[in-house]
């Protein structure tokens, strides 16, 4: 992708040469005459390195540079000054200007300074990438307990023959995490994956969103709606806090997972589908079928595959390993120069118990960092809870 260059100067004729050399030169150029056009092109994202000249109709171009580094990201900025004004490109260098040039412009060195920031902006971008890649699917631990192993190996079963899976555990035990693994691992890793949190809505709300509605339906459906089941077509559909819905909602999913067919809410036309459905619920499903909470033929067809995440207290010999790959992440994504943690500082972690499971364990991480300026997490840098559960 090439950079988009903003031209900052009051001169028509100067704007033009400028703009005329960098087209020249492969890149595209943006015009702005005065502070305010420019600050209008900042704030729209459109520039990606910023040509600034000093003296403007309506102020100094060095009050646009405070902007312009408030920005997230920031463009750069190339600043230009009249000749013999050092002492300004001086203070506009310690304000955040990666280059300034002087006047009269030479164009070699102008071509020569666009070229440098716009590398600082693509740099910039495939960070911005690789963060995101790691945001969105958290590496994976399987651990060296046999129960996991185990879980592992279901999990890719199941993807392979896109059977229905429900997972259960405790919150913060990668219920999520492992649907995503399920995704990645099998046939329908290219096709949609659509999450629906069934705590977050109403029922009512649930059903217009899984099953879509036609014009009319109720009050304030004015035009026809495709639901979520259309969109997961030749997908998966991940159907989280599956115990938060109540009976009724229950009876409809389970005669979209038999017969594989729906209708819009409205509609007449049933609507054939092949979707792949994964359930999650922390909550204990087998109690909920006891008080009549959860239908029992709903939880053994979702179950075709059953996957229970244990705690993390009953997996404690993977802490080391969890930690290990919460450090990695969490410096691809801050930078932070940690990269390990101390013996001592293990022996507490594994001596709490964990209600939040590995959730908390990330966040524990996470807060440790912050707090170390070593490469080595120690005792010291948990807080005083983990500290006071281990003898010193
Ligand atoms: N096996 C694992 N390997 C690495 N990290 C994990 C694993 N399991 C959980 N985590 C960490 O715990 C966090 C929470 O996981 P996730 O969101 O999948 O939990 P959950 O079971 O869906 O919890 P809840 O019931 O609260 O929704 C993840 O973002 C990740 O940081
Ligand atoms: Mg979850």
């Amino acid at each position: 992708m090439s950079s988009t260059v903003l031209i900052v100067d009051d001169e028509e004729t100067a704007r033009s040469f400028v703009h005329g050399a960098l087209s020249d030169a492969g890149y595209e150029a943006i015009e702005a005459g005065d502070l305010a056009a420019a600050r209008q092109a900042i704030k729209t994202g459109a520039a990606d390195i910023v040509l600034l000249d000093v003296v403007l109709p309506d102020g100094s171009g060095l009050s646009l540079l405070e902007q312009i580094e408030r920005e997230n990201p920031s463009p750069p900025v190339i600043l230009i000054t009249a000749f013999g004004e050092v002492d300004i490109a001086v203070e506009a260098m310690k304000q955040g200007a990666q280059d300034f040039l002087q006047k009269p412009l030479d164009l070699e060195r102008l071509i020569s300074a666009v070229e440098r920031a716009s590398e600082v902006v693509s740099l910039r971008r495939e960070l911005a990438l690789l963060r995101k890649s790691s945001q969105d699917q958290y590496e994976w631990i399987v651990g060296d307990t046999p129960e996991m192993a185990r879980i592992a190996d279901e999990a890719e079963r199941a993807a392979a023959a896109s059977v229905s899976v429900l997972i259960t555990g405790e919150t913060g035990t990668g219920k999520e995490i492992i649907a995503n693994v399920i995704r990645m691992a099998g046939p329908r890793a290219d096709k949609p994956f659509v999450p629906i949190n069934c705590a977050a809505l109403p029922d009512t709300m649930i059903e217009s969103e899984l099953f879509g509605h036609e014009a009319g339906a109720f009050t304030g459906a004015t035009k026809r709606k495709p639901g979520l089941m259309e969109v997961a077509d030749g997908g998966i559909l991940f159907l989280d806090e599956i115990s938060s819905t109540k009976t009724d909602m229950q009876a409809k999913l389970l005669r979209v997972l038999d017969e594989r067919k729906f209708r819009r809410v409205g509609g007449i036309h049933e609507i054939i589908v092949d979707v792949q459905i994964i359930a999650a619920s922390n909550r204990d499903l087998l109690a909920m079928m006891k008080d009549g909470s959860f239908r029992e033929d709903l939880y053994y067809r979702l179950k075709v595959v059953d996957l229970h995440l244990p705690p993390l207290r009953e997996r404690m010999a993977d802490v080391p390993a969890l930690v290990g790959s919460f450090i990695r992440q969490e410096s691809l994504r801050t930078g932070n120069p940690v990269t390990d943690i101390t013996p001592r500082a293990i022996e507490a972690l594994k001596a709490h118990d964990w209600p939040g499971n590995m959730r908390e364990l990330r966040h524990v991480i996470e807060r440790a960092m912050l707090f170390c300026d070593d490469e080595e997490i120690d005792l010291g840098h948990l807080s005083p809870e983990f500290q006071s559960l281990i003898s010193s």
